[in-house]
């Protein structure tokens, strides 16, 4: 399992596991390192944007990595009575705060229906709440994955006109079409997108 090399690469690193019940994701931590966030854009317990993110997980070297699943950051649907009334969820709150502890951001997005999945898009409507321009500048990594042949590249556009507004410096997009022929018992084997997917991690770490 590539959590499982991943944990053993941070043999001398202190690693902690995603803290409650049910929780998904882990932390490795490393003091004074720059620090990346990735996240799927899916609330699915079987995400294969999660997967993809935990098989790229060993391509992020010498930085602080905290990988986290959107189902752990739920909130309500966002709607102006709602936040009248109830103020900023704490799931939403929580979030805010990940975001601004980290340097930068990988964000693998699913697709539903042509566009983006609720439960991404309802994050971000109430991060928007919160502070307008969330990402405050921050350099971001734009992912999406499906089954098809277009591997979520609808959503994945949507993501790219969005992220801008909130503050994201988008500095790389790809969609992975094929899930299943790239990333196999959690290993990318694609050799070529493992090459490609590496220069674009490079990529984004060269803007923090
Ligand atoms: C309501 C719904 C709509 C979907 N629409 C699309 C779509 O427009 N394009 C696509 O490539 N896949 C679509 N799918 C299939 C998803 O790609 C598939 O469920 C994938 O596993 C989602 O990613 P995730 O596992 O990370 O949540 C849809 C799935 C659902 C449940």
């Amino acid at each position: 399992m590539v959590q499982d090399a991943r944990e053993a690469w941070c043999k001398l690193k202190f690693y902690k596991k995603a803290k409650g019940p049910n929780k998904s994701g882990f932390l490795i931590e490393c003091p004074n390192m720059k620090k990346i966030l990735c996240f799927p854009g899916s609330n699915s317990s079987t995400s294969i944007n999660y997967q993809l993110l935990l098989a790229i997980s060993p391509l992020i070297n010498d930085r602080e990595l905290t990988l986290i699943h959107l189902k752990d950051y739920q909130s309500v649907l966002y709607g102006i009575d709602e936040e009248k009334k109830t103020g900023f969820p704490n799931a939403s709150i929580a979030l805010k705060e990940l975001i601004d502890a980290h340097d930068a951001f990988i964000i693998s997005t699913a697709e539903h229906n042509s566009g983006l999945p609720v439960a991404l898009k309802n994050a971000l409507d109430w991060l928007s709440r919160m502070e307008r321009k969330v990402f405050a500048d921050k350099p971001v990594l734009l992912l999406s994955t499906s089954e098809g042949r277009r591997g979520a590249m609808t959503a994945l556009s949507h993501l790219e006109v969005f992220m801008p507004r909130l503050g994201a410096k988008v500095v790389g997009i790809r969609s992975i079409p094929e899930f299943s022929k790239k990333v196999e018992a959690g290993k990318l084997i694609d050799q070529s997108l493992k090459l490609e997917l590496e220069q674009s991690i490079k990529s984004l770490l060269s803007e923090i």
